[in-house]
């Protein structure tokens, strides 16, 4: 990696990083130089297990569960965060959920949910983190939104609203941080080969679905992670509110 791919003394926050793309994004952060905080919900071995392959190879890293959908853990997990780094450059809003659910059958606990774990999640994030970067003078915010927060799907509603909103909450950011030299970015992955493209949370028909695009196929998460990989360096140091798409060509604007 050249020098300005070098994420060396900085340390990330990666939210959601026990599976999927904040597992191979918290993997290369770590290679970058980046001490990483592995962010999990409930899955303390798996977190475990990738901060142990990051210290094998020579790497700095820590897990720490909490979920982000609720204020109260969001600020302990910024505290303990702290408590152990003294300060985070970068963070990664990565967690989410997704439902497949005809509109008229969703409830307001199902709204509820996703927008809470989709979107709140980020503003709770963001609130918490951002003061300590205007003291730090700098820092960088990667939110990951959907390209379906640009197409609209249907029988996915709440998810693309989630999506879209966290697209709007990441420009709105960028203009308020910029003069304090943080820069706020989003990227918008087309279907990628995780948990959440599998027929746990999704039906046959909308796995094939995903699939139309003109490359034909699922990215690898260690696809998605080399554009976070990006925004985080100072390579994309002119980027400012903008929405990355490594999506196969599912959107082309
Ligand atoms: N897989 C895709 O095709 C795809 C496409 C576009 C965007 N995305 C987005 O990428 C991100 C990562 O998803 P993925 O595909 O790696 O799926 P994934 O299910 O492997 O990862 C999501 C992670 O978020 C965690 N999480 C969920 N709720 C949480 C909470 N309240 N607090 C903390 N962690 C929580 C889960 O435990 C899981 O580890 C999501 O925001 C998703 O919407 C995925």
């Amino acid at each position: 990696m050249t020098d300005l791919i070098t994420l060396q003394g900085r340390t990330a926050l990666v939210t959601g990083a026990a599976t999927g793309i904040g597992h191979a994004t918290a993997q290369l952060l770590a290679q970058a130089g980046a001490r990483v905080v592995v962010n999990h919900l409930h899955q303390a071995e798996a977190a475990q297990a990738l901060v142990d392959g990051i210290l094998a190879a020579g790497g700095q890293a820590v897990a720490i569960g909490a979920d982000v959908s609720q204020a109260a853990e969001v600020q302990r997990l910024v505290d303990q965060t702290l408590a152990v780094t003294g300060g985070i450059d970068i963070l990664v809003n990565n967690a989410g959920i997704i439902q497949e659910k005809a509109f008229l059958d969703t409830t307001e606990a199902d709204w509820d949910r996703l927008l809470g774990t989709d979107l709140k999640s980020v503003f709770l994030m963001c609130r918490a983190v951002l003061p300590g970067m205007v003291v730090r003078g700098g820092g960088v915010v990667v939110n990951i939104a959907s390209d379906l927060g640009i197409l609209g799907r249907e029988r996915y509603a709440p998810y693309c609203a989630a999506k879209a909103g966290v697209i709007g909450l990441t420009r709105s950011l960028a203009r308020e941080f910029a003069p304090h030299q943080i820069r706020v970015n989003a990227i918008a992955p087309g279907p990628v080969a995780t948990a959440m493209v599998s027929l746990e949370h999704m039906s046959a028909e909308w796995v094939e679905k995903e699939l139309a695009t003109p490359q034909h196929r699922l990215a690898d998460p260690a696809e998605i992670a080399a554009s976070v990989l990006f925004l985080c360096s100072d390579l994309s140091r002119f980027y400012c509110g903008q929405v990355l798409g490594p999506n196969g060509g599912s959107v082309m604007p």
